[in-house]
Protein backbone atom coordinates (compact mmCIF):
# COMPACT_ATOMS: atom_id res chain seq x y z
CA UNK A 1 0.00 0.00 0.00
CA UNK A 2 1.32 3.39 -1.25
CA UNK A 3 1.87 6.07 2.19
CA UNK A 4 0.08 9.31 1.78
CA UNK A 5 2.46 12.05 1.11
CA UNK A 6 4.23 13.69 3.76
CA UNK A 7 4.98 17.13 4.47
CA UNK A 8 8.29 17.94 6.68
CA UNK A 9 8.01 21.54 7.82
CA UNK A 10 11.40 23.65 8.88
CA UNK A 11 11.22 26.52 11.58
CA UNK A 12 14.91 27.80 12.22
CA UNK A 13 13.00 30.45 14.50
CA UNK A 14 10.44 28.82 16.14
CA UNK A 15 8.58 31.13 19.21
CA UNK A 16 6.31 30.90 22.23
CA UNK A 17 3.06 33.41 20.71
CA UNK A 18 1.23 35.39 22.83
CA UNK A 19 -1.57 36.81 21.38
CA UNK A 20 -3.45 39.96 23.77
CA UNK A 21 -6.80 41.23 22.54
CA UNK A 22 -6.72 44.94 23.54
CA UNK A 23 -9.51 47.40 22.62
CA UNK A 24 -8.57 50.90 21.86
CA UNK A 25 -4.42 49.82 21.95
CA UNK A 26 -2.27 52.88 21.98
CA UNK A 27 1.42 53.82 22.77
CA UNK A 28 2.26 55.57 25.94
CA UNK A 29 -0.27 54.09 28.32
CA UNK A 30 -0.80 50.50 30.55
CA UNK A 31 -3.35 48.46 29.61
CA UNK A 32 -4.49 45.32 32.19
CA UNK A 33 -4.58 42.61 29.88
CA UNK A 34 -6.86 39.58 30.22
CA UNK A 35 -4.68 36.25 30.13
CA UNK A 36 -3.55 35.69 26.14
CA UNK A 37 -3.57 32.88 24.06
CA UNK A 38 -0.11 31.13 24.63
CA UNK A 39 0.96 28.35 21.74
CA UNK A 40 3.76 27.37 19.76
CA UNK A 41 4.96 29.41 16.62
CA UNK A 42 6.75 30.32 14.47
CA UNK A 43 6.04 30.20 10.38
CA UNK A 44 6.90 26.21 9.80
CA UNK A 45 4.76 25.68 12.94
CA UNK A 46 1.73 27.37 11.94
CA UNK A 47 2.41 25.74 8.60
CA UNK A 48 2.07 22.18 10.42
CA UNK A 49 -0.58 23.07 12.50
CA UNK A 50 -3.09 23.65 9.69
CA UNK A 51 -1.47 20.80 7.62
CA UNK A 52 -2.41 18.23 10.71
CA UNK A 53 -6.04 20.35 10.50
CA UNK A 54 -6.49 18.87 7.13
CA UNK A 55 -5.11 15.19 7.95
CA UNK A 56 -1.42 15.74 6.29
CA UNK A 57 1.16 13.64 7.62
CA UNK A 58 3.71 16.06 9.14
CA UNK A 59 6.46 16.51 11.03
CA UNK A 60 8.43 19.99 12.27
CA UNK A 61 11.75 20.45 12.42
CA UNK A 62 13.87 23.07 13.14
CA UNK A 63 16.03 24.97 16.14
CA UNK A 64 14.68 24.49 19.70
CA UNK A 65 16.03 26.13 22.91
CA UNK A 66 15.63 26.05 27.00
CA UNK A 67 12.22 26.59 28.62
CA UNK A 68 10.22 28.25 25.32
CA UNK A 69 11.74 25.19 23.69
CA UNK A 70 10.76 22.44 25.94
CA UNK A 71 7.03 24.59 25.97
CA UNK A 72 6.90 24.69 22.08
CA UNK A 73 7.38 20.83 21.55
CA UNK A 74 5.15 20.06 24.74
CA UNK A 75 2.66 21.81 22.94
CA UNK A 76 2.95 20.39 19.65
CA UNK A 77 2.85 16.70 21.40
CA UNK A 78 -0.52 18.15 22.76
CA UNK A 79 -1.62 18.99 19.48
CA UNK A 80 -0.12 15.83 17.92
CA UNK A 81 2.39 17.04 15.84
CA UNK A 82 5.48 15.43 15.94
CA UNK A 83 8.47 17.40 16.00
CA UNK A 84 12.03 16.33 15.36
CA UNK A 85 14.18 19.56 16.41
CA UNK A 86 18.26 20.76 17.03
CA UNK A 87 18.54 21.38 20.77
CA UNK A 88 20.44 25.49 20.79
CA UNK A 89 22.44 26.39 23.70
CA UNK A 90 20.29 29.97 23.68
CA UNK A 91 16.38 30.25 24.13
CA UNK A 92 13.72 30.07 21.54
CA UNK A 93 12.28 33.27 21.58
CA UNK A 94 9.06 35.36 22.34
CA UNK A 95 6.74 36.86 19.84
CA UNK A 96 3.98 39.22 20.98
CA UNK A 97 0.90 40.20 18.84
CA UNK A 98 -1.80 42.92 19.97
CA UNK A 99 -4.67 42.29 18.47
CA UNK A 100 -7.29 45.87 18.89
CA UNK A 101 -10.70 44.92 17.54
CA UNK A 102 -11.79 48.38 17.68
CA UNK A 103 -9.52 49.97 15.62
CA UNK A 104 -9.01 46.82 13.68
CA UNK A 105 -5.09 47.18 13.53
CA UNK A 106 -2.39 44.12 14.86
CA UNK A 107 0.99 45.14 16.00
CA UNK A 108 3.71 42.88 16.57
CA UNK A 109 6.92 42.84 19.00
CA UNK A 110 8.95 39.80 17.85
CA UNK A 111 12.36 39.38 19.66
CA UNK A 112 15.07 38.16 17.07
CA UNK A 113 15.78 34.82 18.22
CA UNK A 114 18.79 32.78 20.18
CA UNK A 115 22.39 32.83 18.40
CA UNK A 116 22.53 29.88 16.53
CA UNK A 117 26.32 28.39 16.81
CA UNK A 118 28.28 26.41 14.02
CA UNK A 119 27.95 23.40 15.15
CA UNK A 120 24.27 23.44 15.37
CA UNK A 121 23.90 25.05 12.10
CA UNK A 122 25.82 21.97 11.16
CA UNK A 123 23.67 19.40 13.50
CA UNK A 124 20.79 20.43 11.62
CA UNK A 125 21.90 20.41 7.86
CA UNK A 126 23.01 16.78 9.30
CA UNK A 127 19.81 16.19 10.53
CA UNK A 128 17.24 18.23 6.99
CA UNK A 129 19.73 15.28 5.06
CA UNK A 130 18.82 12.28 6.91
CA UNK A 131 15.00 13.25 7.33
CA UNK A 132 14.10 15.10 3.14
CA UNK A 133 14.36 11.11 1.59
CA UNK A 134 11.90 10.65 3.74
CA UNK A 135 9.21 13.16 2.85
CA UNK A 136 7.32 14.45 -0.40
CA UNK A 137 7.39 17.96 0.38
CA UNK A 138 9.27 20.29 2.99
CA UNK A 139 8.56 23.83 3.63
CA UNK A 140 11.25 26.51 4.38
CA UNK A 141 9.29 29.55 6.42
CA UNK A 142 10.21 32.33 8.22
CA UNK A 143 13.09 34.02 9.30
CA UNK A 144 16.65 32.93 11.08
CA UNK A 145 18.16 33.49 14.27
CA UNK A 146 20.74 35.27 14.52
CA UNK A 147 24.22 32.69 13.20
CA UNK A 148 22.31 30.91 10.50
CA UNK A 149 24.26 31.86 7.66
CA UNK A 150 22.15 33.55 4.99
CA UNK A 151 22.33 30.82 2.47
CA UNK A 152 21.26 28.50 4.63
CA UNK A 153 17.68 27.46 2.87
CA UNK A 154 19.37 27.79 -0.70
CA UNK A 155 21.31 24.93 0.82
CA UNK A 156 18.33 22.60 1.58
CA UNK A 157 16.70 23.87 -1.40
CA UNK A 158 19.83 21.77 -3.48
CA UNK A 159 19.91 18.90 -0.91
CA UNK A 160 16.43 18.23 -1.17
CA UNK A 161 16.44 18.11 -5.46
CA UNK A 162 18.64 15.92 -5.01
CA UNK A 163 16.90 14.03 -2.87
CA UNK A 164 13.64 14.18 -5.23
CA UNK A 165 12.10 16.11 -2.41
CA UNK A 166 9.81 19.39 -3.67
CA UNK A 167 10.76 21.99 -1.48
CA UNK A 168 8.85 25.12 -0.63
CA UNK A 169 10.06 28.53 0.03
CA UNK A 170 8.45 31.12 2.12
CA UNK A 171 10.83 33.11 3.71
CA UNK A 172 12.61 36.64 3.89
CA UNK A 173 15.42 39.07 3.41
CA UNK A 174 18.90 37.50 2.51
CA UNK A 175 17.29 34.25 3.03
CA UNK A 176 14.50 34.69 0.75
CA UNK A 177 16.99 36.32 -1.99
CA UNK A 178 19.39 32.98 -1.81
CA UNK A 179 16.73 30.91 -2.23
CA UNK A 180 15.54 31.53 -5.29
CA UNK A 181 18.64 31.78 -6.96
CA UNK A 182 18.44 28.05 -5.75
CA UNK A 183 15.09 27.64 -7.73
CA UNK A 184 12.69 25.87 -5.39
CA UNK A 185 9.49 23.90 -6.78
CA UNK A 186 7.76 26.94 -4.99
CA UNK A 187 7.82 30.54 -3.80
CA UNK A 188 5.29 32.62 -1.69
CA UNK A 189 6.45 35.93 -1.34
CA UNK A 190 4.48 38.92 -0.19
CA UNK A 191 4.96 42.23 -1.05
CA UNK A 192 7.60 42.73 1.45
CA UNK A 193 9.36 39.68 0.44
CA UNK A 194 9.21 40.43 -3.32
CA UNK A 195 11.09 43.98 -2.14
CA UNK A 196 13.72 42.04 -0.72
CA UNK A 197 14.13 40.17 -4.21
CA UNK A 198 13.90 43.02 -6.56
CA UNK A 199 15.04 46.28 -4.48
CA UNK A 200 11.01 47.53 -4.30
CA UNK A 201 7.45 46.87 -3.52
CA UNK A 202 5.34 46.03 -6.93
CA UNK A 203 3.80 48.84 -7.72
CA UNK A 204 -0.25 47.21 -7.55
CA UNK A 205 -1.34 43.71 -8.98
CA UNK A 206 0.27 43.71 -12.61
CA UNK A 207 3.05 44.57 -11.34
CA UNK A 208 3.27 41.83 -8.63
CA UNK A 209 2.26 39.60 -11.67
CA UNK A 210 5.62 40.59 -13.74
CA UNK A 211 7.43 39.88 -10.74
CA UNK A 212 6.38 36.28 -10.75
CA UNK A 213 6.68 35.80 -13.95
CA UNK A 214 10.57 36.92 -13.05
CA UNK A 215 10.69 34.31 -10.60
CA UNK A 216 9.34 31.44 -13.10
CA UNK A 217 11.72 32.62 -15.68
CA UNK A 218 14.29 31.69 -13.34
CA UNK A 219 12.84 28.18 -13.33
CA UNK A 220 11.01 27.90 -10.11
CA UNK A 221 7.86 25.83 -10.56
CA UNK A 222 5.23 27.93 -8.24
CA UNK A 223 5.20 31.79 -7.67
CA UNK A 224 2.41 32.75 -5.37
CA UNK A 225 2.48 36.33 -4.47
CA UNK A 226 0.32 37.24 -1.48
CA UNK A 227 -1.27 40.80 -1.35
CA UNK A 228 -2.80 40.40 2.15
CA UNK A 229 -6.79 41.05 1.87
CA UNK A 230 -6.75 41.75 -1.64
CA UNK A 231 -5.66 38.29 -2.35
CA UNK A 232 -2.77 36.27 -4.06
CA UNK A 233 -1.52 35.47 -8.01
CA UNK A 234 -0.44 32.41 -8.71
CA UNK A 235 1.94 31.76 -12.00
CA UNK A 236 2.91 28.06 -12.74
CA UNK A 237 3.28 25.98 -16.06
CA UNK A 238 -0.48 25.97 -16.14
CA UNK A 239 -1.45 29.48 -16.44
CA UNK A 240 -1.59 32.89 -13.85
CA UNK A 241 -4.97 33.31 -11.98
CA UNK A 242 -6.07 36.07 -9.50
CA UNK A 243 -7.53 35.04 -6.83
CA UNK A 244 -9.80 37.26 -4.09
CA UNK A 245 -11.14 36.13 -0.85
CA UNK A 246 -14.48 37.27 0.73
CA UNK A 247 -14.75 39.26 3.42
CA UNK A 248 -14.69 37.89 6.58
CA UNK A 249 -14.86 39.30 9.93
CA UNK A 250 -11.39 40.33 10.83
CA UNK A 251 -9.91 39.02 13.58
CA UNK A 252 -6.12 38.89 12.94
CA UNK A 253 -4.16 38.03 9.91
CA UNK A 254 -0.91 36.75 11.74
CA UNK A 255 -0.36 33.21 9.68
CA UNK A 256 -2.70 33.83 7.14
CA UNK A 257 0.12 32.99 4.75
CA UNK A 258 1.86 30.10 6.76
CA UNK A 259 -2.41 28.81 6.70
CA UNK A 260 -2.90 29.51 3.02
CA UNK A 261 0.76 27.67 2.07
CA UNK A 262 -0.78 24.29 4.15
CA UNK A 263 -3.92 24.24 2.38
CA UNK A 264 -2.15 24.75 -1.12
CA UNK A 265 -0.27 21.96 -0.21
CA UNK A 266 -3.30 19.71 1.24
CA UNK A 267 -4.69 20.47 -2.43
CA UNK A 268 -1.87 19.25 -4.36
CA UNK A 269 -1.93 16.18 -2.68
CA UNK A 270 -5.07 15.81 -3.35
CA UNK A 271 -4.65 16.69 -6.78
CA UNK A 272 -6.80 19.30 -7.53
CA UNK A 273 -6.28 21.96 -10.60
CA UNK A 274 -3.70 24.60 -10.33
CA UNK A 275 -7.22 27.28 -9.83
CA UNK A 276 -8.14 25.06 -7.18
CA UNK A 277 -5.20 24.91 -5.28
CA UNK A 278 -5.09 28.30 -5.06
CA UNK A 279 -8.53 28.95 -4.03
CA UNK A 280 -8.03 26.31 -1.44
CA UNK A 281 -4.73 28.78 -0.32
CA UNK A 282 -6.99 32.00 -0.61
CA UNK A 283 -9.86 30.62 1.81
CA UNK A 284 -7.25 29.27 4.39
CA UNK A 285 -6.02 32.51 4.65
CA UNK A 286 -9.26 34.24 4.69
CA UNK A 287 -10.44 31.71 7.76
CA UNK A 288 -6.81 32.40 9.59
CA UNK A 289 -7.94 36.06 9.28
CA UNK A 290 -11.23 35.15 11.13
CA UNK A 291 -9.74 33.16 14.26
CA UNK A 292 -7.80 34.63 16.84
CA UNK A 293 -3.88 32.71 16.57
CA UNK A 294 -2.12 31.70 13.75
CA UNK A 295 -3.06 28.44 11.85
CA UNK A 296 -6.35 27.74 14.23
CA UNK A 297 -8.80 27.25 11.37
CA UNK A 298 -11.24 24.71 11.40
CA UNK A 299 -11.28 22.36 8.00
CA UNK A 300 -14.98 23.34 7.98
CA UNK A 301 -14.40 27.15 8.35
CA UNK A 302 -12.15 26.90 5.37
CA UNK A 303 -13.72 24.75 3.22
CA UNK A 304 -17.03 26.99 3.90
CA UNK A 305 -15.04 29.46 1.89
CA UNK A 306 -13.58 27.85 -0.49
CA UNK A 307 -16.75 28.54 -3.02
CA UNK A 308 -16.34 32.13 -2.21
CA UNK A 309 -13.27 32.63 -3.41
CA UNK A 310 -13.30 34.86 -6.55
CA UNK A 311 -10.75 33.19 -9.18
CA UNK A 312 -9.84 34.98 -12.57
CA UNK A 313 -7.38 33.42 -15.00
CA UNK A 314 -4.30 36.13 -16.11
CA UNK A 315 -3.49 36.25 -19.37
CA UNK A 316 -0.36 34.61 -19.48
CA UNK A 317 2.25 33.56 -22.27
CA UNK A 318 4.37 30.64 -22.05
CA UNK A 319 7.54 31.08 -21.33
CA UNK A 320 9.92 28.94 -23.76
CA UNK A 321 11.18 25.60 -22.67
CA UNK A 322 7.40 25.18 -20.41
CA UNK A 323 5.95 22.15 -20.31
CA UNK A 324 2.41 22.51 -21.15
CA UNK A 325 1.64 19.39 -18.92
CA UNK A 326 2.88 19.84 -16.34
CA UNK A 327 1.37 18.07 -13.26
CA UNK A 328 1.26 19.88 -9.93
CA UNK A 329 2.42 16.70 -8.52
N1 LIG B 1 -8.00 40.28 6.20
C1 LIG B 1 -8.08 39.26 5.34
N2 LIG B 1 -9.29 38.85 4.88
C2 LIG B 1 -9.41 37.83 4.02
N3 LIG B 1 -8.35 37.15 3.54
C3 LIG B 1 -7.12 37.50 3.94
C4 LIG B 1 -6.92 38.57 4.87
N4 LIG B 1 -5.60 38.68 5.10
C5 LIG B 1 -4.99 37.72 4.35
N5 LIG B 1 -5.90 37.00 3.65
C6 LIG B 1 -5.64 35.91 2.70
O1 LIG B 1 -4.50 35.20 3.13
C7 LIG B 1 -3.47 35.28 2.12
C8 LIG B 1 -2.12 35.40 2.79
O2 LIG B 1 -2.09 36.57 3.58
P1 LIG B 1 -0.87 37.59 3.58
O3 LIG B 1 -0.71 38.22 2.25
O4 LIG B 1 -1.07 38.48 4.78
O5 LIG B 1 0.36 36.59 3.81
P2 LIG B 1 1.71 36.79 4.58
O6 LIG B 1 2.15 38.21 4.47
O7 LIG B 1 2.63 35.74 4.11
O8 LIG B 1 1.25 36.45 6.08
P3 LIG B 1 2.05 35.70 7.27
O9 LIG B 1 3.48 35.63 6.85
O10 LIG B 1 1.80 36.52 8.50
O11 LIG B 1 1.45 34.34 7.43
C9 LIG B 1 -3.81 36.48 1.25
O12 LIG B 1 -3.35 36.30 -0.06
C10 LIG B 1 -5.34 36.49 1.32
O13 LIG B 1 -5.86 35.65 0.34
MG1 LIG C 1 4.31 35.01 5.15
Amino acid sequence: MSRQPAVLTVTLNAAVDKTYRVEGFCLDRVFRVEAGRVVAGGKGINVARVLHTLGVPVVATGFLGGHNGAFILDSLKQEGIPGDFVWTQGESRVCLAVIDPINGTQTELNEVGPEIHPEEVVALEKKLEALLPRFDYVTLSGSAPPGVPDDFHARVIRIGRESGVKVVLDSSGALLRHGVEAIPWMVKPNRAELAAIFGREPAGREDALQMARRLREKGIGIVVVTLGKQGAIWVSAEGAWFAQPPEVEFVSAVGSGDSMLAAMLYAVIQGMSAPDVLRWGVAAGAANAAVFGAGFCTREQIEALVPKVRCERLSCRLFAGERRNCHLR
